[in-house]
């Protein structure tokens, strides 16, 4: 999956469905950090390691790719809301997000701010949830729709949502309402009270119907433009 923009690309995503083989998760551990190995070992699930394991190692793919240092020896730490940050680096700017059996990474050299965030399209949402998170302006936008589309839109409305605070590394603890969505000729367009803020653009990233992603990015030099890739693992066979 290729989405050129006319620019250059300055964003690399890579979305990966990942091997259900607890030898290929073996494998990618060999990538990881000892505490990431450590907090792996933490999950009571296969299906949550698995998710881990396999976030951590794409996106060590793609940093190494970015900076040719090797994926085990990329130095990744969360700062104190969780958001991880390489060691003694600003640059490239990245993000992660695991939705049950996807696992989304961007990486960018050229942006102050970068969020991604991924979740299953058919995630049912109570109507009680969707008043907790969306603007009035949103909910009134939703309820129009018909009903065959309210309930993606309500999700990718949530999956906007979520790639911001995560780009601004405040994640939940920010209101999702402050972030609020319109729309202008089908691009997610952030509304700051009456105004816009043009450094920040928002994208929902074609991916399957299965699931809907979303990315945010911070950047002065306008819209930095985006290559999506479906990750494949090519280290080793996984027999
Ligand atoms: C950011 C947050 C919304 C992610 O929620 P989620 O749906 O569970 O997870 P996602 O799959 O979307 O993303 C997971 C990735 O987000 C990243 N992340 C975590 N906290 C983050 C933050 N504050 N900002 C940006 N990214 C963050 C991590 O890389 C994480 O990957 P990991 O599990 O391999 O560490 C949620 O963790 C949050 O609100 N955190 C902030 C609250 C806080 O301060 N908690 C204390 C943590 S120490």
């Amino acid at each position: 999956m290729h989405q050129p923009e006319n620019q250059p690309a300055g964003i690399e995503i890579a979305l990966w469905q990942y091997s259900k083989h607890e030898g290929d998760w073996n494998r990618w551990m060999q990538s990881l950090s000892p505490d990431e190995r450590e907090r792996a070992a933490t999950y009571l699930f296969d299906r949550d390691r698995a998710s881990f394991v396999a976030g951590r190692y794409l996106l060590r793919r793609l940093l190494s790719m970015e900076t040719g240092t090797p994926p085990a020896k990329l130095l990744l730490s969360p700062d104190n809301h969780g958001k991880l940050r390489r060691e003694g680096h600003e640059r490239p700017q990245f993000s992660l997000a695991n939705a049950d059996g996807l696992v989304a990474a961007a990486v960018a050299s050229g942006c102050d701010h970068l969020g991604i965030d991924c979740e299953r399209a058919d995630t049912e949402i109570e109507a009680a949830a969707v008043d907790s998170y969306c603007s009035a302006d949103e909910r009134r936008w939703l309820a129009e729709l018909p009903a065959s589309e309210r309930g993606r839109a309500a999700v990718a409305l949530w999956t906007l949502k979520e790639s911001h605070l995560k780009a601004l590394g405040v994640g939940l603890r920010e209101d999702p309402r402050n972030v609020a969505f319109s729309w202008k000729d089908g691009i997610p367009v952030m509304v700051d009270g009456s105004d816009r803020d043009r450094r920040w653009h928002h994208r929902l990233v074609e991916s399957s119907s299965q699931h809907v992603v979303a990315l945010a990015v911070c950047s002065q030099t306008g819209f930095p433009g985006i290559s999506t890739r479906l990750f494949q693992d090519d280290s080793m066979p996984s027999e």
